[in-house]
């Protein structure tokens, strides 16, 4: 049976932690807050510790994990070098979301990296990680902590959800803050560039890298086996169908309420997710809305939670408004897309 373990941020009981990083230490697994999304961890250097974490989720073994450390010199054991552009990123943005890929040394097991030669590795920026690492004296490799086909979580009460039961600890926080998983930057080729696009976004990476590309993958549904290889699952696939509208804003609205109408008088449960901005031209179907797109933090937050909402209700489809892929809005695109299957329709 699973511990629930709940923990106040401002005021972190030291000695629960101490007891989880046990758990972790002696080849368990704990679930835990950071400031991206929950995460499943395991000692990253005992195979058998680490294959609990993929049978607790439900996770394709060719999915392979992030390593979390909680001090940028544990990297050295487990990477085969540190270039240049590594110590930049990681000067400017360790702790917090972002992963970075580099060429794995011999101690990383396979299971780790799903055979591949390069080791992804993160630094999380919240205080309970950053304990709970230190305490388990070991570097922790963590998925998001749902159960494989579920959007990541980003409350204990999701976590509680899809683990209970199926690991030993659950460590509950505050909600997470940035509520999008980091992202993936890969510094093993000439010009970094982007797997998966997170917290840290693609401007703030080119305020200290002249150049920085992004995956074809992320954009071309065609390549079957993009770098990042958790690119390829449809991993946020809601129970409903999801279709985006995207183009001017009085013209998404208004699509969108034709469509709401249809879709009604034949009978269907219609949700819609909308923003602060256009919220009040809907007046049928569930409707919720992410934020002000003048705040794509909150909107970033906010729409996992919003995701798995909606797949306690009985909606058969959902109808989204695009956000504006700038910024913070690529992360938020690049899930709602995959959440959608793609379907993206332009008015
Ligand atoms: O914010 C996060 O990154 C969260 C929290 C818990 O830290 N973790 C997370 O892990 O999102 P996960 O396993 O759900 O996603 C890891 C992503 C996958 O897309 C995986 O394919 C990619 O990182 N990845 C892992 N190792 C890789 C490698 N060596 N090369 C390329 N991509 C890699
Ligand atoms: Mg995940």
């Amino acid at each position: 049976d699973t511990k629930i373990i709940d923990i106040d941020c401002n005021n972190i009981d030291e000695e629960k932690i101490s007891f989880c990083g046990s758990i972790l230490n002696r080849g368990g697994t704990v679930a835990f807050p950071t400031e991206t999304v929950y995460g499943l961890g395991a000692n990253a250097l005992d195979e058998k510790a680490v294959k609990k974490i993929y049978e607790a989720k439900g996770r394709p073994s060719d999915n392979p994990l992030i390593i979390h450390i909680s001090n940028i010199k544990d990297i050295e054991p487990l990477v085969w070098e540190i270039p240049e552009a590594a110590n930049r990123a990681m000067k400017s943005f360790w702790p917090g979301p972002l992963t970075l890929i580099f060429k794995k040394s011999k101690i990383v097991p396979d299971i780790i990296t799903a055979g591949l030669d390069t080791v992804a590795i993160r630094y999380p920026r919240h205080p309970i990680a950053e304990m709970l690492i230190k305490k388990a004296k070991v570097p922790i490799a963590a998925p998001s902590a749902n159960l494989s086909g579920k959007p990541s979580p980003t409350k204990g009460s999701h976590v509680i959800q899809d683990l209970m039961g199926r690991v030993d600890a659950i460590v509950v926080g505050e909600d997470c803050n940035v509520g999008l998983e980091s992202t993936v930057l890969d510094l093993t080729v000439d010009i970094p560039t982007i797997l998966r696009p997170g917290g840290i976004t693609k401007e703030m990476l080119e305020e200290i890298f002249d150049r920085v590309e992004v995956d074809p993958a992320l954009k071309d549904q065609s390549i079957l086996t993009p770098k990042s290889p958790g690119m390829k699952y449809t991993h946020y696939a809601p129970k409903a169908d999801i279709v985006i509208y995207e183009g001017e804003e009085s013209r998404v609205v208004n699509r969108i309420g034709e469509k709401v109408d249809e879709l009604i008088a034949n009978g269907k449960s219609v949700g819609i997710i909308c923003t602060n901005e256009t919220r009040n031209f809907y007046s049928v179907g569930l409707i919720k809305s992410v934020g002000s797109r003048k705040d794509m933090k909150t909107i970033a937050s906010r729409l996992f939670g919003i995701l798995r909402d909606f797949d306690d209700t009985d909606v058969d489809i959902i109808l989204a408004e695009a956000i504006e892929e700038v910024e913070l809005g690529q992360a938020i695109m690049n899930r709602l897309s995959k959440a959608s299957g793609y379907r993206i329709k332009k008015v």
